[in-house]
């Protein structure tokens, strides 16, 4: 097995995690969260969008979730954009790194961003240039690379097409997505490996929902062809509003226990993540979605 020794999770749930929630979340709320999950060793965190706010109200918040957060040094942050007008909003809020988010299925791209594949690439061309020359790290992410909610299975030719126009773009890292969760093990490596005709290992991370439990294994299954970066949401939050029965993303606590259970080093404190995952699942008064967290906080009781 080709285990990597040391493993950089990037924690999506302020921006995939709360996009989803129905009720309105303070950006107070999201600031404290991106702060406990600092405080708890995360290195990599995923805050906001510059998107819509008719399409996504809950991230319209996002200039002022970006100008509340202490940063730390050493802690990236990044923010979505999908067109200019995003990335030029998102600008003035210095984000480390910002992602550009396209589909390996012409019918998710068309509900979530209102455009085809190749109509995304035009549009997204401009951001990358833009925040290239501008020093910000570019990173893409592939949306329906196992499965879709409108069209069903999505080949890994789909996906190898994809991460080709991302890389001949100039996207720097590429990440691949079970936006839906339906993904098991072998049909996530046949992603990966499609993503590897054009981009390093280095270069890609997984990024799995949970819908059908299968998230740890799908994330073991990438863990083993040497893929050592992941998104995942702290207690379990997330999933796309314009992605039919979507659940959150893995729980990041379930990620770091499962690592820190091979011997695999994440530099996060799981104590203080949970206590992070409290926090918000309190806020949404719901508890949190992940085994870990439960199985942590259970024992504290006794
Ligand atoms: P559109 O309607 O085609 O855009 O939406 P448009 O260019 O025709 O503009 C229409 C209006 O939107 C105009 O306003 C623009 O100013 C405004 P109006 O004149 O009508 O008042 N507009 C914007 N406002 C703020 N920020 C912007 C922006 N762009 C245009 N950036 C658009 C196209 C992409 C904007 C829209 O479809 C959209 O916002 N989609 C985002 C959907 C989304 O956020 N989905 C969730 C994130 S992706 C995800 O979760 C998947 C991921 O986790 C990986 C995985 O799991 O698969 C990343
Ligand atoms: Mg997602």
């Amino acid at each position: 097995m080709n285990l990597p020794t040391r493993v950089k999770l990037v924690d999506v749930g302020p921006r995939d995690g709360l996009q989803n929630e129905k009720q309105p979340v303070p950006a107070a709320v999201k600031i404290e969260l991106v702060h406990r999950l600092q405080a708890a060793g995360l290195k990599e965190i995923e805050v906001t969008s510059f998107v819509s706010p008719k399409w996504v109200p809950q991230m319209a918040d996002n200039a002022q979730v970006m100008a509340g957060i202490a940063r730390l040094p050493g802690v990236r942050y990044s923010v979505l954009t999908p067109n200019l007008q995003g990335f030029q909003a998102a600008l003035l809020s210095k984000p480390d790194e910002i992602v550009v988010f396209g589909a390996a299925s012409e019918a998710f791209s068309q509900k979530n961003i209102n455009c085809s594949i190749a109509e995304s690439m035009e549009r997204f061309a401009p951001v990358v240039e833009a925040a290239r020359a501008a020093g910000i790290y570019v990173r893409g992410a592939m949306s329906c690379a196992v499965g879709c909610p409108y069209q069903g299975e999505v080949s890994p030719d789909s996906v190898s097409y994809l991460a080709a126009l991302m890389k001949g773009i100039g996207v720097q890292h590429i990440g691949v997505a079970d936006t839906i969760g339906v993904g098991t093990p072998i049909k996530v490596q046949r992603a990966l490996e499609a993503t590897l005709r054009h981009f390093d290992v280095d270069d890609i991370s997984g990024h799995f929902h949970d819908t059908y439990g299968q998230a740890l294994a799908n994330t073991l299954a990438a863990l083993q062809m040497g893929v050592w970066q992941f998104d995942t949401s702290v207690a379990g939050l997330g999933g796309c509003p314009y992605a039919k029965g979507a659940t959150g993303n893995v729980a990041t606590e379930d990620v770091v226990y499962l690592l820190h259970g091979m011997g695999i080093e994440t530099g996060i404190d799981l104590e203080r993540l949970v206590d992070a995952g409290q926090f918000i699942s309190d806020f949404l008064q719901r508890k949190p979605n992940s085994r870990a967290a439960t199985a942590l906080l259970n024992k504290r009781l006794n």
